[in-house]
């Protein structure tokens, strides 16, 4: 897969509610070479698609009035809200999908359903070599709060490993990365399964152990605002990263987010592009293929 590779970030989730069949299957229309699920748990141990355990701004719960008795508050959260582990997934199916951004559009609100891990490999895997596709699709699942969820019976490590097992992962090596913001998860799983490529999640500065996390990290997916300075120059982290051997993959390019000091979404990909990160993810991947070929042709010319 040429570098950088483009992972769709909650799907083509600038046009679609996020995490979704249907915002990852356009995303793989618009070019994705990942798509990228983030993941929670069920109280019956699925894992399902979702940014967060709290499921009001992204599902349609508060209208169900047979689910009214199960809002109710938890430790590390504000307010009361419905949470993916207190609803079976037979619940969680007779939800349905909505846009949380306020810019974005909501017509596609209340029609799609939520999926499972499993759904979301089986996606990737109809988007194959088999599927006469010239490099596999790939697929980018991200351990959402597994200190929290271990300290309540659910465990991702035998969880995810499970849900490998099932898509036959082991015989197909489709492309994966496993992602985290909590090192101890990424820790685990490379020491049940080495041959798991895995990257660490940073947003903090402080937070930029980058000789720990090559112990047992393939890469690094940093808030890009980490990686140069008010000036335009590189911090040097990436040039660290890959010194150690890990990729450097920045989130979270936004179109409809622009930062002001770019004069249009390819002139921030081009800027990160030349600062040397190895992949970008993005809610249009649309853009960031446009910025990518766009790139290559440039370089053809130069031969
Ligand atoms: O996983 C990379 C990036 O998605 C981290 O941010 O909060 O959108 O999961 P978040
Ligand atoms: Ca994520």
């Amino acid at each position: 897969m040429q570098k950088p590779i483009i992972i769709a970030h909650r799907g083509a989730s600038g046009y679609l509610p996020e995490h979704t069949i249907e915002a990852y299957q356009l995303a793989i229309d618009l070019g994705a070479d990942f798509i990228e699920p983030d993941m929670v748990f069920t109280k019956d141990g699925h894992l399902i698609a979702r940014h967060d355990h709290y499921l009001s701004t992204t599902t349609d719960v508060s209208d169900h009035k047979e689910f009214a008795d199960r809002k109710t508050t938890k430790t590390g959260h504000d307010g009361e809200d419905w949470f993916s582990e207190d609803f079976t997934l037979a619940e969680i199916k007779t939800l349905r999908a909505k846009q949380a951004m306020p810019q974005r559009s909501k017509q596609a609100d209340g029609k799609f359903k939520i999926p499972t891990i499993a759904e979301v490999f089986a996606l990737t895997r109809a988007n194959g070599v088999s599927a006469k596709r010239e490099v596999a699709l790939g697929v980018y699942p991200e351990t959402k709060l597994p200190g929290y969820f271990k300290s309540i019976g659910l465990d991702y490590q035998p969880a995810l490993v499970a849900e490998l097992e099932k898509a036959n992962w082991w015989q197909e090596q489709f492309p994966l990365f496993v992602q985290s913001f909590e090192a101890q998860i990424l820790i685990e799983l490379k020491n049940s399964n080495p041959e798991l490529a895995l990257i660490m999640l940073i947003e903090k500065k402080e937070d930029l152990l980058l000789e720990q996390y090559a112990k047992f990290a393939d890469g690094i997916g940093p808030f890009k605002a980490l990686l140069a300075d008010n000036k335009g120059k590189s911090t040097g982290v990436i040039e660290q990263a890959h010194a150690l051997g890990m990729q450097v993959h920045p989130w979270t390019f936004r179109s409809d987010q622009l930062p002001d000091v770019f004069a249009s979404p390819q002139a921030e990909y081009d800027f990160f592009f030349d600062l040397g990160v190895d992949g970008v993810f993005t809610d249009f991947c649309n853009d960031a293929k446009a910025a990518k070929l766009a790139r290559i042709a440039r370089t053809i010319k130069e031969l």
